[in-house]
């Protein structure tokens, strides 16, 4: 039972006179149109009055409480927090209470130290081991010049191939018994499947029985975990090398020493385990018990302070950046012939110039990135096309996976590319979610990023094949920051700016090897794609401009695209999204999910384009809400059943009764009061949800209101800036790191786990 509302005469009046003020500015405007100089101008003002007017609007109709400045909502938050801490017998809120100290001691196995114990044929994947020894190793003497060994199963969770590793050689599974579907009729309807030999071989002398060779095709979810895992475990090449970040202090890139894919590259046999607890270094292993210990955040702590990064003058610090205007236009054949007269020893850079040989020699290049294909009949078949194959781990849509490790996606993406000098920003959805909050929407399933096509060839020489991985804390206070893996991939035909087949679209991804969910990355080229009329006004107000189009017109009248694209200038991705110089330069110094970022000064113009003003307004989407005072998206529904009856919401958190929500309803939602907003952080998603982001947010939104009073207050901006910093701290996650989550969730324990498979491994002794 709603309660009906009351609309108040003075809102109704106040209404109708923006509404009448609204028209004249429209009317007179729209009809005065001679001069395309004015006109031009005109239309910038009136979408600013108009998505100031329309921001305004929407905002009349909901409460402004301004909770951050309320001392005594401040006191209830807190009181609210450690009520919920005292109840929290489950853990749940382990990532915001204060007094948790979270479990990063890591003993280690008893094989490695014991000579008698025998090693066992696997080694249970722990993330805080694998980076406990490895940034233990960097520390050691000229590591960077040697490189490491590596090998996927330290990196990510195979515990799923356990049972074939394990059983005996008569009981291995063959390709047949594990991927053949075609017998479930049903199921296969429609799909196109792969033969099996394609991408599955037999063989006893594999740990496994089989071996997964590559891609297998349309697939049911249970099926490709195995061959995602399989693959890593005994096919896929290792890396080109491994970048360790830090916060902020610049990175340690290691050559891999070995891309081929062998265990005994593993932690479990390539000594390197070994040597770390010989050389003890420091202080970071202690003994208890007559255990070793090793910790990832100690380790991280020694590595920074005996021998910190040498390349933090890559770092981008500046408050703006002017892109060259060259960093759009690149000429491959010179850069192939140029590399090719250079005697190049780095694995990274002949890479590169093969492939750019490949891509200059290719006509219609196939597809390159391939994501998990699921069989036609399965209703949520769409949702594999979110995830890399080669790291696919179960759909996560919806899942509080999914949010986690998209916003750690972003974290280092942006960490990573700053770090190494490289110019990129979000782009598409990513930038309205930015627009509105700072943070990615809650339904979001992937993210966008953009570089000019000069950053995409320098990415793809120094990093492609690299592995990133996340700065274990911070590098002040060293406080847990996370763990994890990000695979950089970049695609076989760089050379290629146009859409031409349509096969890659997409030219590069930065990809969770926890979870196969990715960034795309677009280059944007000068090409001969015809742009957008929308930036026609460009050329028409410029006689020098016309006059060049003119000289590269030819007789029949078809004007030389390139020279136009040129003269705007405006750049395309190979999915024909355009933008201008001026939209993207220069990119301004702010921040994404609380991480140090650029995005480009005239991104409104862009968003406008691609959304409208709607999807700058409208804080109804999907079945999310936004309420403006907490500046998150929560589920409508959630706020439906609260408003019904609110303290039969307060005692029970379970949304039943859903009903689709109204005009009204809406309008309701709004105006929800102070108390209303203490109650519903009694539900403790939209508790964590809000305590989490509310500093970052609020900043957020500080900053965009400078921006959009006056596009010149960029010294205000930066100021802003500094003080949050200061204040508290950008860079730092604002969610939990997936291998937590889990590891509560889950209820892990690793020394549990190895005695496991030391007792295992002495029963299945073949
Ligand atoms: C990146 O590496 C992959 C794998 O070796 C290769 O196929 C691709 O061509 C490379 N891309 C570029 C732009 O070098």
């Amino acid at each position: 039972m709603l309660k009906s509302i009351k609309i108040p005469k003075r809102l109704i009046i106040k209404v109708f006179v923006l509404l009448m003020v609204f028209y004249t500015i429209f009317h007179t405007t729209s009809t005065s149109l001679q001069n395309p100089l004015i006109n031009q101008y005109k239309l910038k003002v009136q979408r600013q009055v108009k998505l100031k007017f329309r921001g305004w609007y929407t905002n009349l109709l909901s409460t402004n409480l301004k909770l951050e400045e309320d001392k005594n909502f401040e006191k209830q938050l807190n009181s609210l927090l450690q009520e919920k801490l005292k109840n929290d017998v489950n853990n749940e809120l382990w990532d915001i209470n204060p007094l948790m100290e979270l479990p990063l001691d890591i003993t280690v196995p008893s094989y490695f130290i014991n000579l008698l114990i025998e090693k066992p044929s696997y080694q249970p994947f722990d993330a805080r081991f694998t980076l406990s020894v490895y940034l233990n190793y960097l520390a050691t003497k000229n590591v960077e010049k040697k490189g490491v060994p590596f090998h996927w199963s330290d990196w990510v969770d195979l515990t799923k191939l356990n049972k074939y590793i394990l059983s005996r050689k008569n009981e291995k599974p063959t390709c047949k018994e594990l991927f053949d579907i075609l017998k479930n009729t049903k199921l296969v309807e429609n799909s196109k499947l792969f033969p099996l030999e394609d991408y599955c071989k037999e063989d006893l002398k594999f740990p496994l029985g089989f071996k997964v060779k590559g891609f297998s095709g349309p697939q049911t979810i249970d099926n490709h975990e195995i061959l995602s895992k399989a693959h890593l475990y005994l096919s896929f090449p290792s890396p080109y090398k491994l970048i360790f970040l830090t916060e902020l202090k610049g990175s340690y890139e290691i050559p891999v020493i070995n891309s081929q894919n062998d265990l005994k590259y593993s932690l479990l046999n390539n000594k390197m385990v070994e040597k770390v607890i010989k050389s003890r270094p420091r202080t970071n292993l202690h003994d208890s018990s007559s255990k070793i210990k090793l910790n990832p955040l100690k380790a991280y702590k020694d590595l920074l302070k005996y021998n910190p990064p040498t390349n933090g003058d890559k770092v981008l610090k500046s408050n703006k950046i002017d892109i060259p205007i060259e960093s759009f236009n690149v000429d491959a054949e010179a850069i192939k012939n140029e590399l090719s007269k250079k005697r190049i020893t780095l694995k990274n850079e002949i890479e590169y110039l093969n492939s750019l040989k490949n891509s200059l020699s290719m006509d219609s290049p196939p597809k390159f990135f391939k994501e998990t294909k699921l069989l036609e009949k399965n209703p949520q078949k769409w949702l594999g096309e979110h995830y890399d194959w080669r790291f696919f781990n179960g759909l996560t849509v919806g899942k509080e996976e999914q949010i986690l490790s998209l916003h750690r996606l972003i974290k280092n993406y942006l960490n990573f590319a700053r770090q190494n000098g490289l110019i990129t920003w979000i782009a598409h959805g990513s930038l309205l979610s930015w627009y509105w909050n700072g943070i990615a929407f809650p339904w979001d399933t992937d993210i966008d990023v953009q570089m000019p096509i000069g950053e995409l060839h320098e990415l793809s020489r120094r990093f492609n094949q690299s592995l990133v991985i996340e700065n274990v804390g911070d590098d002040s206070k060293f406080e847990f920051s996370g763990m994890g893996k990000y695979f950089i991939d970049i695609g076989s035909s760089i050379t290629h700016r146009t859409k031409g087949n349509g096969n890659n679209n997409i030219d590069g991804r930065f990809i969770d090897v926890d979870t196969g969910l990715y960034i795309d990355i677009t280059g944007l080229a000068i090409t001969d794609t015809p742009a957008p009329s929308r930036y026609d006004y460009l050329i028409d107000i410029d006689e020098g401009k016309r006059e060049k189009i003119r000289e590269h017109t030819d007789d029949n009248g078809q004007m030389d695209h390139y020279v136009k694209n040129e003269e705007l200038p405006a750049f395309n991705c190979r999915n024909n999204h355009f933008n201008t110089y001026e939209e993207i330069s220069p990119l301004l110094l702010t921040a994404v999910e609380n991480q140090l970022s650029y995005v480009p000064s005239n991104f409104i113009m862009t968003l406008n384009y691609e959304y409208g003003l709607n999807g700058l307004i409208e804080k109804n989407f999907r079945d999310y809400i936004y309420l403006n005072n907490f500046r998150i998206w929560v589920k409508t529904q959630d706020i439906l059943d609260y408003l019904n009856n609110p303290s039969k919401w307060i005692q029970d958190q379970e949304p039943k009764n859903k009903r689709v929500v109204g005009a009204i309803e809406k309008l309701q939602i709004n105006k929800l009061n102070l108390n209303d907003h203490i109650s519903l952080l009694k539900d403790n998603r939209i508790f964590k949800e809000y305590y989490k982001s509310r500093f970052f947010t609020k900043f957020h939104q500080d900053q965009l209101n400078l921006l959009q009073l006056n596009e010149e207050s960029t010294k205000e901006f930066n100021d802003l800036l500094t003080t949050y910093q200061k204040l508290n701290g950008l860079s730092k996650p604002l969610r939990a790191d997936l291998f937590m989550y889990n590891y509560f969730k889950n209820d892990r324990d690793y020394d549990a786990e190895i005695n496991h498979i030391i007792k295992l491994n002495s029963v299945y002794r073949d």
